[in-house]
């Protein structure tokens, strides 16, 4: 186990109704702004239910945050932010609203262009108090310090990272409303978090994989239910409950971590505007292909402890293990293909060429270079 050093200081309230503690939670007197992304809240009661609790507050709200966030639009909400001279955010949404969020608190307090704090890579801390309530769960945004940011006129998808939200309010009654389509990516966004952290090496922390394991084995349990019925409380409380903790940092100390297929997924993203937890499911099974040298050792542990593959060579059981893994993607309703998008040669060589311009090395071991990345994707057609 390597050296770390954990602090997560956001403070979750989870449950029926719990929307309405708003008012508790945020100070009284503050200006308080409200961002949301394109009117799903409207629909499913979660605005009036927001607008109830601060009825007491001055608001003012930003509409309009779209998947994956532009820098073209946040810019236009710290704008506003700068002229009403708020001083608290209250992000409304999915990931997409939660992350534009982060980039607005630390653009609220910054004099330049707010595309600098992206560009510069840094853990941004002169931020504007920020706090969720949460309508996806997928991206566990609600409860870590990352975001991620698009530029639509250069086609470019970064992360970005600044405080941690204050207070998320997770109610699992509001996804009720969510699109099967957003649940599948979700659950396929969740489950590649997971592997992110989990999929390096073994013997790291007994007690990290037990927990991912853990995560892994629920999701797999409660997809088929979810989409069976997507109204059982009990089970879009597990989904919610294991995507906060699949990228909220309980699942990482100590341990090495991947990414790749993240990174790889973002340029799909970017280029082609693909629902990130859908790469996901594209590129995954495809890294875990190219990468089975080095993963062997821990796919032959997950193959065995998630899925229960107990027989066969040591060949076969890794291919069965990679193998059930798209299956599962597949089960959610998800293509897990490139050809299957229309996504071809073309493509892979300009996520080739931007990942060998920018020098990147991505993966545990450093080693997905643009190069390997390609061999991925080539193996994702
Ligand atoms: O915009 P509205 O009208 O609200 O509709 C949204 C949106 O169209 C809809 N939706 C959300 N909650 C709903 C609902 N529709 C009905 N009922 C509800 N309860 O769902 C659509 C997708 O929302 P979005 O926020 O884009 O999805 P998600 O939560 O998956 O966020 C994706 C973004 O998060 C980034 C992704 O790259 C992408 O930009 N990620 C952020 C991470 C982080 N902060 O740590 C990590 C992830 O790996 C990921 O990269
Ligand atoms: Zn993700």
């Amino acid at each position: 186990m390597d050296n770390f050093i954990f602090q997560n200081p956001v403070k979750l309230i989870m449950g029926r109704g719990m929307i309405a503690r708003l008012s508790e939670e945020i100070p009284s007197g503050k200006r308080v702004m409200i961002t949301f992304g394109g009117g799903s809240v409207k629909k499913n009661g979660v605005y009036a239910q927001v607008k109830e609790a601060l009825k007491d507050y001055f608001t003012v709200e930003f509409w309009g945050i779209e998947p994956n966030p532009s820098i073209e639009t946040l810019r236009k909400a710290i704008a506003l932010g700068k002229e009403q001279r708020v001083d608290y955010l209250l992000a409304v949404g999915g990931g997409s609203v939660i992350d534009g969020t982060k980039l607005i608190s630390a653009g609220l307090l910054y004099d330049g262009d707010a595309w600098d704090l992206v560009l510069a890579g840094k853990m941004v801390t002169d931020t504007v108090p920020l706090a969720t309530v949460l309508t996806l769960p997928a991206t566990g945004s609600e409860m870590n310090n990352g975001a991620v940011i698009s530029r639509h006129e250069t086609k470019e998808k970064y992360p970005f990272y600044a405080n941690y939200p204050v207070f998320s309010i997770l109610d699992p009654e509001v996804t009720f409303t969510l699109p099967p389509y957003q649940v599948a990516c979700g659950l396929s966004d969740t489950f590649v978090h997971v592997m992110e952290q989990y999929m390096t090496a073994p013997g790291q922390s007994c007690v990290m994989d037990r927990w991912a394991e853990g995560l892994l084995q629920t999701l797999i349990e409660i997809a088929p239910k979810i989409r069976e019925n997507q109204r059982d409380y009990q089970l879009m409380a597990d989904f919610m409950l294991s995507a906060t903790m699949a990228l909220n940092g309980f699942i990482a100390m100590g341990v090495s971590q991947d990414w790749a297929t993240h990174m790889i997924g973002h340029e799909l993203t970017a280029l082609h505007g693909l629902t990130h937890g859908h790469t996901l499911a594209i590129v995954l099974p495809a890294t875990l292909r190219v990468l089975r040298g080095s993963k062997g050792d821990k796919l032959l542990q997950y193959g065995e402890r998630v899925w229960n593959i107990t027989s066969g060579t040591r060949d076969e059981r890794v291919d069965e293990a990679i193998r059930r893994t798209e299956e599962f993607f597949r089960s959610l309703g998800l293509t897990t293909r490139l050809s299957e998008e229309n996504i071809g040669m073309e493509t892979i060589s300009e996520i080739e060429r931007r990942f060998n311009e920018r020098g990147v090395r991505y993966g545990e071991n450093g080693d997905v270079t643009g190069t390997v990345a390609r061999k991925i994707l080539e193996q994702a057609l």
